[in-house]
C-alpha cells in the first residue's frame, strides 16, 4: 500500500519539474524581469540573443564647446520591455528614464523615436562642469551599462602677431585669425572694427577668406588709411573672440612700420608707441 504513491511520484516527477519550471518562467516574464533568479539560467530558457545588448558601434568619447549642445548616442538591441536610463556618474544622479527627464535640470533630455534602438542624451548649453562620465543603463537583472565620456572645452580665437599693430598708411592690414581647441569648425567667423561688422561693400579692397577646414579666417585690407585704424575683432560663432588694435600711421618711420611681431621689451615698445603717437599727432597739427 505504501509503495504506490512513491511509485506514482517517480513516474510523474519529470513532468512536475517541467511544469514548475515553466510557471517560474511565466512569472518572470510577467514581472518585467524583476523576479530574483533561484537557479542558473539554462541555454534553452535564456538564449543570449533574446537579452538586451549594446550596439558598440556608437562613439563613446564626445567633445563639445561651451554652449554647443552635446549628444550621447546609446544603441540597445533587443530592449524588449526594459527601460534605458541615463545616469551622471559623478553623483549617480538619474537624468532620464525612457523618454522622461528625471532631474530638475531641464538641459538634460532623452531623444528617442518609436521603433528605433537609439536612446540619445541631449545636453543643452553644456558648461565645463558638465564634463565627465555618463552611463547608459538598461534595467535588466542584473543591470547592464555603458560609459560615455563628455569633455566640454572653451574654444578661443587667436589673431597671429602682436595685440597692437602699427602700419604705414598705404600698406596692407593683413590679419589671420585661428580658432583654437574646437572639435567642430565654427559655422561662421565675423570680423568687427569697433562695434560694427566690417562692411565689405563700404570700401573697396577688403577681402575675407575663411577656411572651415583649417579653422582660420584672413582679413586683408589693402592700402590702409588712418581712417581704417581701430580695434579689430575676430568673432567665431562658437568661440571666444580675439582683438587687435590697428594703428595706421601717416608719415615715415621705418622702425615702426614692421608688421605684427616684435620681440622688443615692454619698455622699448612703450617708448616706440609714444614716439608714434607724437608723430601721428604732429601729422594732424601740420
Ligand atoms: C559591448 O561592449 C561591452 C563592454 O565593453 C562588452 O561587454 C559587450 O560584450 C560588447 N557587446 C558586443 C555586442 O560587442
Ligand atoms: C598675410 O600674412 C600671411 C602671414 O601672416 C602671409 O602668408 C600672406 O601672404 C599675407 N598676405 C598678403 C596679401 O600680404
Ligand atoms: C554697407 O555699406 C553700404 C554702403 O555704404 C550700405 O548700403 C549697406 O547698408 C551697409 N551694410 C551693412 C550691413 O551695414
Ligand atoms: C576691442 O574690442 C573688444 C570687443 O569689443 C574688447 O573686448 C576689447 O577690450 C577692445 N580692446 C581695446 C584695446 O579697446
Ligand atoms: C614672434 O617673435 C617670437 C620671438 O622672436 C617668435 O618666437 C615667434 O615665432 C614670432 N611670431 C610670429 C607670428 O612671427
Amino acid at each position: 500500500m505504501k509503495a504506490v504513491p512513491h511509485l506514482w511520484l517517480h513516474a510523474f516527477w519529470p513532468l512536475l519539474a517541467l511544469l514548475s519550471r515553466q510557471s517560474e518562467c511565466a512569472a518572470k516574464n510577467g514581472n518585467g524581469g524583476n523576479v530574483v533568479e533561484h537557479h542558473q539560467p539554462s541555454y534553452w530558457e535564456q538564449p543570449p540573443f533574446s537579452q538586451p545588448y549594446f550596439d558598440n558601434t556608437t562613439r563613446r568619447e564626445t567633445t563639445t564647446t561651451v554652449g554647443q549642445s552635446a549628444y550621447l548616442h546609446c544603441r540597445v538591441r533587443n530592449l524588449g520591455d526594459r527601460a534605458v536610463s541615463w545616469i551622471r556618474k559623478r553623483d549617480l544622479h538619474i537624468l532620464t528614464v525612457g523618454i522622461l527627464t528625471y532631474t530638475n535640470d531641464q538641459r538634460f533630455q532623452s531623444l528617442h523615436s518609436d521603433g528605433s534602438d537609439e536612446w540619445t542624451l541631449k545636453i543643452s548649453s553644456p558648461q565645463i562642469r558638465d564634463s565627465g562620465v555618463y552611463e547608459c543603463q538598461v534595467s535588466t537583472e542584473p543591470k547592464i551599462s555603458q560609459a560615455y565620456h563628455l569633455s566640454v572645452v572653451v574654444s578661443k580665437a587667436m589673431i597671429t602677431g602682436n595685440p597692437e599693430l602699427y602700419i604705414k598708411s598705404g600698406s596692407d592690414i593683413n590679419l589671420t585669425c585661428t580658432v583654437l581647441k574646437t572639435p567642430e569648425p565654427p559655422s561662421f567667423i565675423y570680423w568687427y572694427r569697433g562695434e560694427h561688422v566690417i562692411n565689405y561693400s563700404q570700401r573697396g579692397g577688403i577681402s575675407v577668406v575663411t577656411e572651415k577646414q583649417t579653422r582660420t579666417s584672413k582679413l586683408l585690407i589693402s592700402r590702409a588709411l588712418p581712417a581704417d585704424s581701430g580695434n579689430y575683432t575676430c568673432a567665431p560663432s562658437t568661440a571666444e573672440s580675439a582683438s587687435v588694435m590697428v594703428h595706421v600711421l601717416n608719415g615715415e618711420h621705418p622702425a615702426a612700420m614692421q608688421h605684427g611681431n616684435s620681440s622688443n621689451s615692454g619698455a622699448a615698445t612703450r617708448t616706440l608707441a609714444l614716439l608714434l603717437l607724437l608723430l601721428h599727432a604732429g601729422s594732424f597739427a601740420r
